[in-house]
């Protein structure tokens, strides 16, 4: 018999077809077995009776545990009340390999116990829902920028250089060439790229040695980063707001399925897509904070209190720009009319979930940019390149970088980031 994936049932009515999959749960009758199949792709009940079967092979379906893996050949049925739409009425089975014991029963536990168990925790829907928009998510940040022309500009991994700070650097030994790091972000590489091709993406794995264990950080994450040559502030802003607008349209118009497993309240997501976000100084964000009555004063860098109320005065996207540069990292342009300030932002999403993108208009005179690299005790000669960027053909450009795992937290509507992942790295937590 064909075999067919659970999702694509629907073009299978009345037609004898082969499952392969697992068995998710099951309940019997004593003339019938209902079988729970998943395959990864969708659930599916199959109902075998013992009329059908025969007694011994009906008699064997009794002892299967969960998680064996087993083919399943029957008649494919639409049942509206059936999870999934379509029932299969079954002609025969195999088993692949039987399982016994599986540690995840179908009822709540701990998030501690089913972390220590990660690789099986991915196979229950919760976590399907939230891989699957992680999924969207991503392949709507590719589709935006290659519609858009941008080119993908692949950064590397094992970096000489800090890029955002040094406190949270990730070190090790590189052969005869002293040490290396894991790199924190492909920016300075992507604004090599932007003044090669004139708008690139990079997009991978970044790491941060955090030593802070809050429900939004993690210490390896996924970044999207784009740099556009000839770009100030007011037009990476626009990048941003079109770009996250474009998601969540994507999202909710592709994963409802998905968004629904999760119980997520769809109308803030639906606010958050309608342009334009608002756009607020920083200075204006500490008024708005003070009159909260929250203990804030200017040159505080803002943190997650911060953000989140902040974030729960709009209802959408909001970009504070032009934080104090004494907040910010080393590469950021200061504003001319404000050399206090610098031509940055960041992206705070609502309902709490803060910042989701940082970015900003890159210094662009080589002066200036080589007396920060300097004044934040960077060494000087690993720069050289980035510099050269500066000596050659230097212009205006910016950017910035959205972090995928506090996108998706916040889509889904997730208390903490850790489920984002498929294998979450905090500072508490390396295996499995
Ligand atoms: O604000 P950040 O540090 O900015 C940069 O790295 C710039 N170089 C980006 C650029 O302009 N190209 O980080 C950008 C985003 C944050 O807004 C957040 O979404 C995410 O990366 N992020 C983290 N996500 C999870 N865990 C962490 N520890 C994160 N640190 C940053
Ligand atoms: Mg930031």
């Amino acid at each position: 018999m064909p075999w067919v994936y659970i999702e694509d049932l629907a073009a299978h009515v009345g037609e004898e077809v082969t499952l392969k999959g697992w068995l998710h749960n099951r309940r019997s009758s004593g003339k019938i077995h209902f079988l729970i199949v998943r395959d990864g792709t969708g659930i599916c009940q199959c109902v075998a009776s013992r009329a059908d079967l025969g007694d011994e092979a009906f008699a064997s379906a009794d002892h299967l545990g969960q998680e064996t893996s087993l083919e399943v050949t029957g008649t494919v049925r639409e049942d509206k009340r059936a999870p999934g739409g379509y029932e299969l009425t079954v002609s025969g089975f195999r088993i692949h390999s039987p399982a016994t014991g599986y540690p995840i029963a179908p009822k709540e536990h701990g998030v501690a116990f089913l972390l220590n168990i990660r690789h099986l925790w991915i196979r229950s829907a919760r976590q399907h829902a939230i891989l699957r928009i992680r999924d969207e998510v991503v392949a709507a940040c590719r589709d935006f920028f290659h519609e858009r022309r941008f080119v993908l500009f692949d950064t590397p991994i094992l970096t000489p250089t800090s890029c955002e700070g040094t406190t949270n650097l990730f070190e090790m030994d590189y052969f005869d060439l002293g040490k290396a790091y894991l790199t924190q972000s492909g920016q300075l590489y992507a604004e090599a790229g932007a003044l090669a091709f004139g708008k690139v993406y990079c997009f991978g794995p970044t790491f941060r040695a955090e030593k802070s264990k809050t429900r939004r950080h993690l210490t390896e994450f996924w970044m999207v980063e784009p740099e556009v040559a000839w770009y100030t502030l007011a037009e990476d802003m626009q990048l941003a707001e079109d770009f996250v607008s474009y998601i969540l349209r994507r999202v909710l118009e592709r994963r409802a399925d998905d968004l629904k497993i999760l119980e997520r309240d769809i109308a803030p997501l639906e606010s958050a897509a309608r342009t334009p976000y608002p756009r607020i100084t920083y200075d204006e964000a500490i008024e708005r904070l003070k009159a909260k009555g929250l203990a804030v004063k200017w040159g505080d860098d803002l943190g997650g209190d911060e953000e989140t109320a902040l974030s729960a005065e709009f209802d959408r996207p909001v970009m504070v720009h032009r934080y104090p540069a004494a907040c910010k990292a080393f590469y950021m342009k200061r504003d001319p009319a404000r050399p206090e300030v610098a031509l940055c932002v960041d992206m705070l999403a609502p309902e709490g979930y803060g910042e989701i993108i940082g970015g900003g208009q890159r210094e662009d005179d080589y002066e200036t940019l080589k007396a920060r690299i300097v004044e934040h005790q960077l060494p000087l000669e690993p720069f050289e390149w980035y510099l050269d960027l500066r000596k050659y053909g230097s212009v205006p450009h910016a950017g910035f970088g959205m972090g995928i795992e506090r996108a998706v937290a916040w889509i889904c509507g997730l208390h903490h980031i850790r489920e984002t992942v498929p294998f979450p790295r905090m500072m508490e937590r390396i295996e499995p």
